[in-house]
């Protein structure tokens, strides 16, 4: 389909816009304004019934009621126009004030201009197409000229109604939506500099590996043999367990080192383990579902890892959050692997070299890294890297 929401299928050229599924979506979803018109036509027969101070008492009730209902129906069909995810939903007062805000705005003014506009734009263009069934008595040259300007007056009517269409999804986004917290697509660049640097740390890894870390297991066995010959209490004896402990501790460090820059986890067992290992790693408790992916191409791997030893880190330096999810999945030929944190949120691109080095890294593979942190939470990180091997 290419394009994400009907406003943006509006740009392109008539003959791929035509062709495309936007038109008929944006039908679908402007039809299902039948069903608000039918409950708002229910609750004033219901008021009728009651009669005057008891319906007048039931309006607010059926409201209350109908205000959940309205607001996820909403949510719902908004895909049909627009299918980037809505972010998750803020805490209760702000999604209660969003939800009201949008049920308010389908009760008494959407429902009913979607259905003028379909039957404007649509059944005006049909009813012209239909001319010769439904004016027989115009006769046949004045009806032959009325199909004919229907069927031309379809195209027109595709753009009227995406147009609407589109407006009406991004007029229900930015309500439900809380400010700031859309998926903002991250800036992405530098492909060429990130492949080089992607070179350099192979190599650093490798150097690191068959280097220092050698030499030091090397030097704490040389100190541990040294200290078996010499006898128990003499001051040397206490200064070689020092020297050792210190080797030791060195060959730890040098180790975790060596995973940050290259994930021996990953080459061997994939990106599920990886992911897995990093949780199990963090300070901040992580629930993971990445079972089933199976193995993917390598740099599909290394990107993603990135993001969640990235992402992860983030929580545990900025967020606060008790707890963090991360959730990775393939899905037509695409990996989505998503980072969310309970926080306090506004984390900023702008503010440090680690999401933007992300952003840089799905640069490389044709990813798209999407950052959703309004203040006081929740914090998500979205990534999908298209992954077809
Ligand atoms: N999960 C999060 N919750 C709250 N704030 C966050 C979160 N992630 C990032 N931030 C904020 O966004 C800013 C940018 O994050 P980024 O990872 O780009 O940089 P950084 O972590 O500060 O530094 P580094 O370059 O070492 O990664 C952070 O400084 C922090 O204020
Ligand atoms: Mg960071």
């Amino acid at each position: 389909m290419g394009n994400r929401t009907a406003l943006e299928a509006l740009t392109r050229r008539p003959p791929g816009f035509l062709r495309s599924a936007w038109p008929w979506r944006c039908v679908a979803y402007l039809l299902g304004s039948v069903v608000p018109g039918a409950a708002v036509a229910l609750g004033v027969v219901a008021v009728g019934l009651a009669g005057p101070p008891a319906g007048l008492l039931l309006v607010p009730v059926l409201l209350a009621a109908a205000v959940p209902l309205i607001a996820r129906f909403e949510r719902v069909r908004l895909r049909l126009v627009d299918t980037v995810p809505l972010p998750p939903l803020p805490p209760v007062p702000d999604r209660r004030r969003r939800e009201i805000g949008v049920a308010v705005m389908t009760v008494f003014a959407m429902w009913w201009i979607d259905l003028v506009m379909l039957g404007f734009t649509v059944g005006g263009p049909v009813l012209l197409i239909l001319s010769p069934v439904v004016q027989p008595e115009a006769g046949p040259v004045l009806a032959a000229v009325g199909s004919v300007a229907g069927v031309l007056l379809l195209p027109v009517a595709a753009y009227t109604i995406t147009a609407w269409g589109g407006a009406r999804g991004a007029i229900v986004r930015a309500v439900l939506a809380p400010a700031g917290s859309e998926l903002g697509e991250v800036m992405r660049s530098r492909a060429r500099l990130v492949d080089a640097f992607e070179t350099e740390r192979r190599r650093i890894e490798r150097d690191l590996h068959d280097g220092a870390q050698q030499r030091l297991v090397a030097l704490s066995m040389t100190l541990g043999l040294a200290r078996l010959d010499v006898p128990d209490d003499s001051p040397t004896a206490r200064m070689l367990d020092v020297a050792h402990g210190e080797a030791r501790q060195a060959l730890a460090e040098l180790r975790e080192l060596i995973r940050g820059v290259h994930s021996q986890v990953l080459t061997d067992r994939g990106l599920g383990a990886a992911i897995r290992d990093v949780a199990g790693r963090s300070p901040v408790p992580v629930d993971v579902d990445a079972d089933e992916l199976g193995r993917l191409p390598a740099p599909v791997e290394v990107t993603a890892y990135y993001v969640v030893s990235e992402a992860l880190a983030n929580v545990a330096r900025h967020s606060g959050a008790t707890r963090a999810a991360v959730t990775a999945r393939t899905a037509a030929g695409t990996l989505a692997v998503e980072v969310r944190d309970d926080g306090v949120g506004g984390a900023d691109p702008a503010r440090g070299t680690g999401l933007t080095g992300l952003a840089d890294r799905l640069a490389v593979v044709a990813g798209r890294l999407s950052v959703s942190s309004p203040p006081g939470g929740p914090t998500l990180v979205r990534v999908e890297i298209p992954c077809a091997s």
